[in-house]
């Protein structure tokens, strides 16, 4: 088969990664890719926006199978457009999308199927008074969610009303998010333990992936602003099989089910983005795709066929697939990124130590690029150094990781030094 991943990050990185283990795999291309995702596919120059482009590479050089990384392209409708010429392609449909592309959408979603998640109302830019006064009626934090895609950073923590009514002036009157803050959701803060969980859907069956833990905030000890992730570990030492039933039995299936009802059945990777909390595990947000950098830690755990698992969401026959899980290991995920990420960050450094042999490491490249035969930064997050090893060595394999990360050097690189600390498996 002839494979297409559309996507330049760390998530396309493991995806290709796994990918290539396929035996039906004979060749992979990567639209827009990055330094490390050349070293096991053709680096295709199309950005992900230029659908109209990326189909008329599919189409030519007859690709069987395309696997979509990032949101938005979901959002723009490359699933649907793939269809309409019948190409297989790994996706939601826009409609389906719409989980992740509108806040209001997920949140109505929600309430209408009894899925739990934080108490909440819509306002829509003519609504700026009435959005104020429910501010004024709600207990700090606030969270302002806009309701359209906003590269991660449309979701607002507000620590004080005041602060909640300025978001609220930059949203609506200063437009900072443009369209996707039309309208926005305003909810209660959640206390409790996040956790994704990646599930793949055929439309009506599902598998669930193992769970895994986002780091978000820049700094040790969950401090700082938010980022893209930070790193992460897979499993979860505290979900055990009746946390995972009742995110199952309250979540998962009425999400899916509920998906077909409105007529939009969910094809692809459905993340749930998790508040496990002291009444149970409630929805924080949908993601229509996988998660970055939890698929780095939660795909080297899957004994599968990623290829197989993939045509069987497409053919909607994924109840075939029996998922085969490595049971007795643990992953773990350590994100290096630029100086001063998540705000302005410098790239064009020259990252050394990448040559190294390092042991059951694996460095997924998030930004990167070739400059003259060396590879130089591209991005805020740069690389995410990953490994595997059984549970009860966790806290060795979490030590290698860090080896590893020591070793890899580029003017500015940051990380955080806690990934994976205090995390023991039974
Ligand atoms: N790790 C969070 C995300 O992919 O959105």
């Amino acid at each position: 088969m002839k494979i297409l991943i559309i996507g330049s990050g760390g998530r396309e990185h493991a995806l290709a990664w796994k990918i290539s283990q396929s035996p039906m795999v004979k060749k992979i291309f990567c639209a827009p890719g990055n330094a490390g995702i050349s070293q096991l596919a053709e680096i295709v120059p199309i950005k992900l926006e230029k659908k109209e482009q990326l189909l008329k590479f599919a189409l030519e050089n007859s690709i069987d199978l395309t696997v979509v990384g990032p949101e938005q392209p979901l959002n723009d409708g490359i699933v649907d457009l793939f269809l309409e010429k019948n190409l297989k392609i790994f996706g939601p449909t826009q409609a389906a999308a719409r989980l992740e592309s509108s806040k209001v959408f997920a949140k109505e979603f929600m309430k209408k199927y009894k899925i739990p998640t934080a108490n909440y109302r819509t306002f829509n830019r003519n609504q700026k008074f009435d959005a104020e006064r429910y501010i004024n009626e709600t207990p700090v934090p606030i969270v302002i969610k806009v309701d359209g895609l906003a590269s991660g950073k449309g979701v607002l923590i507000c620590e004080s009303k005041e602060i909640a009514i300025a978001e609220l002036d930059n949203i609506f009157v200063h437009q900072k998010f443009g369209e996707a803050g039309s309208s926005i959701v305003i909810e209660d803060y959640m206390v409790g333990e996040e956790l994704s969980v990646f599930t793949i859907v055929d439309g009506e069956n599902f598998l669930i992936l193992p769970p895994a833990h986002d780091y978000k905030k820049i700094l040790d000890g969950d401090k700082g602003k938010n980022t893209g992730g930070m790193g992460s570990y897979s499993p979860v030492p505290y979900v055990d099989e009746d946390l995972m039933n009742k995110i199952k039995r309250n979540i998962i299936k009425p999400t899916i089910s509920g998906m077909i009802k409105e007529g939009s059945p969910f094809r692809g990777c459905l993340y749930f983005g998790l508040m496990v909390t002291e009444t149970g595990p409630r929805v924080v947000e949908y993601n229509s795709r996988f998660g970055d950098p939890e698929t780095q830690v939660v795909l080297p755990l899957i004994e599968n066929d990623l290829v197989e698992i993939m045509l069987a969401s497409i053919e909607n026959r994924l109840n075939q697939i029996k998922l085969k899980v490595k049971d007795d290991e643990a992953s773990v995920c350590v994100v290096l990124s630029s100086h001063g990420y998540p705000d302005d960050y410098e790239v064009g450094k020259k990252i050394f130590g990448l040559e190294k042999k390092f042991q059951d490491i694996l460095i997924f490249h998030a930004g990167t690029k070739f400059d003259n035969g060396d590879v130089i930064t591209s991005g805020g997050r740069v690389l995410g150094v990953t490994s595997s090893g059984r549970k009860e060595k966790f806290q060795q394999t979490v030590s290698n990781v860090y080896a590893a990360v020591e070793q890899i050097t580029f003017d500015g690189a940051y990380y955080r030094s806690d990934i994976g600390k205090n995390v023991y498996f039974k």
